[in-house]
């Protein structure tokens, strides 16, 4: 985060908290004494100094700026990372409150795929949470080979996610420790989770409550012993999924990477409307800025490995609306209503898809299919070991204007999950409307007139489970 964006965010902060917003727009000029307090707290000096009025009215200004530029740029496109921006909570209040600082959990490290990945660290948070303790920062899984334990590359959380951000995102209702931060003064107290058909949900909920109280809870570190997090029995609803995900942003390399994509895919959009209006208006647009192009992003899974599973998965659950074919996908998608012509289409397939010229044809006019590579940005996800670039993926997906999934994917449901919340965040509560921002659909499903149904996460749900193993109800 550079100074502009921490001033602007802390501001925000200060703003959402001081009841800025509220029915009465006060100017902070005018503020009353409580606010001028908080602010010469943030700023770490008298509001009577003059440097310090300097500073506030910089920010404040600065803030002004930033919403100015961010909201109302025109073609509607409002950028993602902005408004997380302005949504994201005040990371300067309440610190003292919340989670204990010298009593630790310790879990197994956590591997599978990305969301597996991030499903399991949500339960071992929410589980700390559970027995107010700090959670020490697991380890995750760079790559993929859950049967060959030795190949599994653990990377440390902070590698992949910031580990402050994380807590002052999440401050007060989970935390993240190191391995510093431990004294060794008692034992370690292995907790061993029961497996199979006997270790229900309630005994497991017995275990841990036991846990928080009597002698074991004076023990500094629990260690749990058993297997990935994501097995683990599910006690905590969907917001509280919510809340701890949306504390997991980016390392700033990252970001940057998904950053370089997602400009490539607008740039390419900015071209083909450029062309489009040269043609139509036999006006040269070069040189005037253009304003980014919205794009649609289709998590396509048509590979072999997806196919097989989910035509057993259709068989063994019955129902029916699981898989989609190439040109099933391709024909929703172009009867999506509202959409923009002509747009990219980025599609998140599997790599073994790359060379597959087929999911690139067959889309409707003013649709442009691009992959990775056809956009010429594999070299950028190339680098990365397989957690990294499934990361990068994610991102891109998250931020599109337009999100197309399947809705018995973890991947997408998360994409859906987020983008859900980011709706709320923005007031929007349970719109199933076509014209919301950032709708999002299942192809799996169809809804009227063969497009996708339209999609939110259902985030009243008392459990994730709907979310980790997928589901035809979409809530709308
Ligand atoms: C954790 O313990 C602290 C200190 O005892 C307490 O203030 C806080 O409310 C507890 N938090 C939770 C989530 O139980
Ligand atoms: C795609 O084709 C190129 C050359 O045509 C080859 O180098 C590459 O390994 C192929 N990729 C996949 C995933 O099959
Ligand atoms: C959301 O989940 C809650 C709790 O499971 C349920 O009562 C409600 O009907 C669901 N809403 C929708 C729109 O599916």
């Amino acid at each position: 985060m550079n100074d502009h964006q921490f001033f602007f965010f802390s501001f925000l902060g200060l703003a959402q908290n001081s009841g800025l917003f509220g029915h009465h727009m006060d100017f902070p000029w005018q503020a009353n004494a409580d606010f001028k307090a908080r602010l010469s707290r943030l700023f770490g000096c008298h509001l009577t100094s003059v440097t310090c009025k300097l500073l506030a009215l910089v920010t404040i200004a600065l803030f002004f700026r930033a919403v100015l530029l961010h909201s109302f740029s025109a073609y509607g496109v409002m950028e993602w990372n902005n408004l997380d921006l302005i949504l994201s909570r005040s990371l300067l209040l309440n610190s003292d409150v919340g989670i204990r600082r010298d009593k630790f959990l310790k879990v197994p490290q956590i591997v599978w795929g990305l969301n597996n990945q991030k499903i399991a660290f949500a339960r071992a948070c929410l589980t700390a949470r559970m027995l107010n303790r700090t959670l020490l920062m697991p380890s995750l899984s760079a790559s993929l080979f859950y049967k060959e334990i030795y190949r599994l590359q653990p990377i440390s959380f902070d590698k992949v996610f910031q580990f402050e951000r994380f807590n002052s995102l999440c401050n007060g209702f989970v935390r993240l420790g190191r391995y510093s931060d431990l004294k060794n003064q008692t034992p370690v107290y292995d907790l061993q989770k029961g497996s199979g058909r006997k270790w229900t949900v309630e005994r497991d909920l017995e275990q841990l409550k036991q846990s928080s109280r009597g002698p074991v809870d004076k023990y500094e570190v629990i260690r749990i012993v058993g297997k990935n997090p994501f097995l683990w029995h599910d006690h905590w609803p969907v917001k509280d999924y919510a809340r701890v995900f949306e504390c997991l942003v980016l390392v700033d390399e990252i970001a940057k990477e998904a950053d370089r994509v997602v400009s490539k895919i607008r740039q390419i959009g900015r071209k083909l409307r450029r062309k489009t209006e040269t043609v139509q208006n036999n006006f040269d647009a070069e040189g005037s800025s253009l304003p980014p192009a919205p794009y649609v992003a289709v998590h396509m899974r048509v590979e072999i490995d997806w196919m097989i599973h989910c035509k057993n998965l259709e068989q063994r659950s019955g129902i029916s609306q699981i898989c989609s074919s190439k040109q099933e996908i391709m024909e929703r998608v172009g009867n999506i209503v509202g959409l923009e012509f002509p747009t990219v289409v980025y599609l998140a397939v599997a790599d073994s898809l790359l060379n597959d010229s087929s999911v690139l044809g067959g889309w409707k006019k003013g649709l442009h299919p691009f992959e990775k590579k056809k956009l010429g940005v594999d070299g950028i996800y190339k680098k990365h070991p397989y957690l990294i670039q499934s990361a990068i993926d994610y991102e891109v997906c998250s931020r599109a204007d337009v999100f197309v999934g399947n809705s018995f994917s973890t991947f997408s449901s998360l994409i859906v999950l987020e983008r859900t919340q980011k709706m709320i965040r923005m007031g929007i509560t349970s719109s199933c409307d076509i014209d919301v921002r950032w709708p999002s659909y299942a192809y799996n499903i169809p809804g009227e007139s063969n497009s996708p149904q339209i999609w939110m996460t259902n985030m009243s749900d008392s459990s994730l489970k709907a979310i980790s193993y997928g589901s035809n109800a979409i809530s709308c």
